[in-house]
């Protein structure tokens, strides 16, 4: 029996060295489409010292969502830090959430569990009632969540023995992770009215 051409290995081989090939370049043009506009410090993801500076959002008329938006100082635990300070606790809070698996209840930033709130605009939550009080209710509950529940969810966070300063960096992360701009996401989120 003759084969026909188009069902010969032979082509079938080459069609997908071309497509693996044309997929390839496709992903690299993509990473490096994407690369500035994930990094730190571009115009979506802010700089870490953006934990310095109070943090709203505001709905945008054109893009039809919430967006964040940057005001005045609000030194994170009444202290400003340098560029390199702001990095290096928010790196830490980063490493923590890792470590700790926090992801196995919570999303962030798209990534995880939905058990939990979703943490990407979780300094935002109208949990927190108001601007003075929001980082002592937040070191506070992260030590002991079950006895400083909010019931946002109904569920409690089991205790995870975190300490004070480790509470600390992981407020800084989601402060920052707070002002990326995540195209309204997550898109049900309703952020708390700041004062002053
Ligand atoms: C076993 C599941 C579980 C794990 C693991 C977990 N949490 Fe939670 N977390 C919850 C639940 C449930 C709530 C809601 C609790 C409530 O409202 O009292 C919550 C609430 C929170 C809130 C408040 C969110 C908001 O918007 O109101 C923060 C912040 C938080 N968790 C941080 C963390 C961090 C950081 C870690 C990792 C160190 C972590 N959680 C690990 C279950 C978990």
């Amino acid at each position: 029996m003759i084969t026909k051409w188009w069902a010969s290995e032979e082509v079938w081989r080459k069609i997908a060295v071309w497509v693996t090939a044309g997929m390839l370049l496709v992903l690299m043009g993509l990473t490096f489409d994407t690369i500035p506009k994930i990094s730190v410090g571009s115009e979506r993801v802010p700089a870490y010292s953006i934990i310095n500076q109070r943090i709203d959002y505001v709905f945008d008329e054109k893009r039809n969502f919430q967006v964040p938006v940057f005001g005045g100082e609000q030194p994170l635990f009444g202290k400003m830090l340098s560029e390199e300070e702001a990095e290096a606790l928010v790196t830490w809070g980063k490493k923590i959430t890792q470590g700790r698996n926090c992801i196995n209840c919570h999303t962030l930033l798209g990534n995880g569990a939905y058990f939990a709130p979703d943490l990407t605009k979780a300094w935002l939550d109208p949990n927190w009632v108001d601007s003075d009080l929001r980082e002592g209710l937040m070191i506070n509950f992260l030590m002991d969540p079950p006895n400083n529940s909010m019931n946002s969810s109904g569920r409690k966070m089991p205790n995870m023995d975190i300490s004070e300063e480790e509470a600390k960096a992981i407020i800084a992360f989601l402060k920052w992770m707070s002002s990326i701009d995540t195209n309204g996401f997550p898109y049900n989120f309703k952020p708390v009215e700041q004062e002053g």
